[in-house]
């Protein structure tokens, strides 16, 4: 009976020393944070770790690897990938972008890590709207936009807004590259992007999910 007591306060004791540290530790950040706004975390998507080197090998396969070229990644969420891509092709100066103010703090919380002469401060780039709002970039002034899982995720107003300021953004050569989970000729596949693409117009309502936007993306594409 004794010892249990003792482990008791002894479990107690440690925790509130823990407590204390942690609360220690939050006092810090948000000192931090306070002072330096833009810094942020480095966070990690598993998707964006798995998929990284199947999109760069897409990339080297269709984009000029030796000329300069001007790239605008749209929705580069946490900076993985734009940081991955700017490590294997020196040749492409990106802009990275975002409209999730945690994920700037992120993209750049990346840039300061890697001190990547080829990745641009990220901007602020909400795709719903005008390419006027797009953070100055020039009309017909990119090589390449890049556009990673943002599509079924986000409302049509998003995707309509990336076709139209892609289009105006792009030289004339130019090339837009989204990847994501969609229909081919109206068929999902596999079953769990079935199930994927279900449950997304559940969170959505009546938002369309992927399926819908298979035909959109090849009439704004003819
Ligand atoms: C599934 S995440 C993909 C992020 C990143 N491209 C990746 O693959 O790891 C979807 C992204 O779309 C972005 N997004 C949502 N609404 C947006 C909008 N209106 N304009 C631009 N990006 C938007 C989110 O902030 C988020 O980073």
């Amino acid at each position: 009976m004794k010892r249990k007591t003792h482990t008791f306060v002894g479990v107690f004791e440690w925790g509130t020393a823990l407590l204390g540290q942690l609360k220690w530790l939050h006092k810090v950040s948000r000192i931090t944070r306070r002072l330096y706004p833009g810094l942020g975390t480095m966070l990690s998507a598993a998707a964006a770790e798995r998929n990284k080197d199947p999109i760069l090998s897409v990339l080297r396969d269709i984009v000029n690897t030796e000329r300069p070229l001007q790239a605008l990644e749209i929705s580069s969420g946490t900076g993985q990938h734009v940081i991955h891509f700017a490590q294997a092709l020196r040749n492409i100066t990106w802009q990275p972008s975002e409209y999730d103010r945690q994920s700037l703090a992120s993209i750049e919380a990346y840039r300061a890590h890697y001190q990547l002469h080829n990745v641009k401060p990220a901007i602020h780039l909400d795709a719903s709207q005008p390419h006027q709002y797009w953070g100055g970039i020039q009309p017909e002034s990119l090589d390449l936009v890049l556009n990673i899982n943002m599509i079924h995720i986000s409302p049509l107003s998003c995707t309509e807004g990336l076709f139209k300021g892609t289009g105006a953004l792009l030289k004339p050569q130019g090339l837009l590259l989204t990847y994501g989970p969609y229909a081919v000729n109206g068929r999902i596949t596999p079953q769990s992007n079935v199930d994927f693409d279900y449950s997304l117009r559940q969170s959505k309502g009546k938002q369309p999910s992927f399926s819908q936007l298979t035909g959109f993306t090849q009439q704004q594409a003819s």
